[in-house]
């Protein structure tokens, strides 16, 4: 089976978020899995030179977009035993990050063109083009259009992927017909149009074989208005073709007894976790002691994250006998808000307003307890790193968070962490409170461990459900 996956992010080459994360971490399972998986991804300026510099250029070709002829040059790189494929034109892509400029509808519509004009040329026609997110949406809909009679593309199945539903990449419908040369009858309302114009990710719902999403809770949550983003009644529409398939993590790269990162590396021992603590403390400035909960919250500082649930008792929870480590950038209001957090809560909290890997994988060993209190989440990647790291994660009822993490219950023994329901501060707050009680109860903390330790959040078991899915197509 040979599969191509489609994306605009990869670890180690370029990565805003976790798409990144489950680009550089599924495709290896699968090809353990005995298939011949590879990736497709733009070349930006900012991979690192270490890799571009043994990229080799494997295809240069023309390639008509709209009324455009232009140059495609496709690299190659086989990382850890994946190859990866690169698509170069530096018009598009020689420029500071991934996202955010005002052309992006005409650098990701080039890039799912290249996608498909780049097969023959690099001698590799998969079975099935795997697409994540907006940016990858209209290939199946060029596939459709332009390439599904050509004999050499003849039997491709295609797959769209939903990381993040809110974003959907919608443009005005005069630039969907110029670059993908597409009639009307390709963009009226039981097509791509939305909201007026037309959306790269109402592309990839309708036209791909396959929809899947992250989680099959956020697959069911995407079916209803409040998470629907518009889409939820074609979503309904194509429920029998909708699958959620949880996110797993790369067990060999999230290890706490290998992480060079860590000051001890450990698994299950609370004394080793808890020199990491001290070490931590110390090194951020806050009171060392190894007695008081590290409370840790490790995100994107964006409203999806539910941060402002966290800004409306900011107080009552800073007043707990715990201690609080941000580690984050966004959006300038939680920025100022952790930061005159910290000014003023000097002994109690730590604001780090930076994105910083190592001193990331130090607050995943050093904290007690993970705290995501999400308003959305389709699968979440965070609380995972944190129950493999034994930081018991504080989470809200929704997505992948409620796939991944159940309630600690005290009369029968079970949960590998603690949950609310609603978006509520209040809901949250009492949460928390309640597992700073509970840090207090070395027995119910040992069983909560206990519970994580038995549970099993790499890929291997979501992976061969993406194999089942493959082969269902064929
Ligand atoms: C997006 C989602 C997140 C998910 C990730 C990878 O970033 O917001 O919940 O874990 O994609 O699928």
């Amino acid at each position: 089976m040979k599969v191509l996956f489609a994306a605009s992010e990869a670890v180690p080459f370029a990565k805003t978020g976790g798409l990144a994360d489950v680009i550089g971490s599924l495709p290896k399972e699968l090809v353990k899995q005995g298939l011949d998986v590879r990736v497709i991804l733009p070349k930006y300026e900012d991979i690192p030179a270490q890799f571009t510099q043994q990229m080799e250029t494997v295809a240069t070709f023309t390639l008509q977009m709209g009324w455009r002829q232009l140059y495609c040059g496709i690299l190659k790189l086989v990382h850890e035993g994946i190859t990866f494929y690169f698509v170069d034109n530096e018009t598009y892509y020689r420029r500071r990050g991934c996202y955010g400029y005002g052309d992006d509808a005409e650098r990701f519509a080039f890039f799912c063109r290249a996608v498909l004009d780049a097969l023959p040329h690099i001698e590799f026609i998969p079975d099935v083009i795997h697409c994540h997110d907006w940016q990858a949406g209209m290939i199946p809909v060029l596939y459709r259009a332009h390439f599904s009679w050509q004999k050499q593309y003849e039997n491709i199945k295609t797959v769209m992927t939903v990381h993040n539903l809110k974003y959907q990449g919608v443009f005005g419908k005069e630039q969907f017909k110029d670059y993908f040369a597409l009639g009307d009858e390709h963009l009226g309302g039981y097509a791509l149009e939305l909201f007026g114009g037309a959306s790269f990710m109402k592309g990839g719902l309708l036209y791909s074989d396959i929809i899947t999403t992250v989680s099959p809770t956020y697959a069911q949550e995407i079916q209803t208005p409040y998470f629907g983003e518009y889409l939820d009644g074609l979503l309904r529409s194509q429920q029998h073709r909708l699958y959620g398939i949880v996110n797993g993590i790369d067990y060999e790269e999230f290890d706490p007894m290998t992480d060079p990162r860590l000051e001890v590396n450990y698994r299950d021992s609370v004394v080793k976790k808890q020199q990491n603590k001290l070490k931590l403390q110390e090194r951020l400035g806050l009171p060392v002691n190894k007695d008081i909960p590290l409370i840790a919250l490790v995100t994107r500082l964006v409203d999806q994250k539910g941060l402002s649930l966290v800004d409306r008792v900011i107080e009552n929870l800073l007043s707990l006998e715990a201690q609080w480590v941000i580690l984050g950038t966004g959006d300038h209001r939680y920025e100022q808000l952790f930061r005159w957090a910290a000014d003023r809560y000097p002994d109690k909290l730590s604001a780090n307003i930076t994105f910083n890997e190592p001193l990331a994988r130090q607050i995943y060993a050093s904290s007690d307890l993970f705290l995501m209190p999400s308003e959305f989440e389709p699968c979440g990647i965070g609380q995972l790193i944190a129950m493999r790291y034994r930081s018991i994660p504080i989470v809200r009822e929704t997505g992948g968070l409620k796939d991944t993490v159940t309630s600690f219950n005290e009369s029968t023994g079970e949960g590998t962490g603690f949950s609310f329901t609603h978006y509520n501060a209040h809901d949250m707050l009492y949460t928390v409170e309640r597992a700073v009680k509970l840090y207090n109860d070395p027995e119910a903390w040992k069983t909560i461990w206990a519970n994580i330790k038995k549970k099993d959040f790499s890929w291997r078991k979501s992976a061969q459900q993406y194999a089942a899915l493959y082969s269902k197509l064929q």
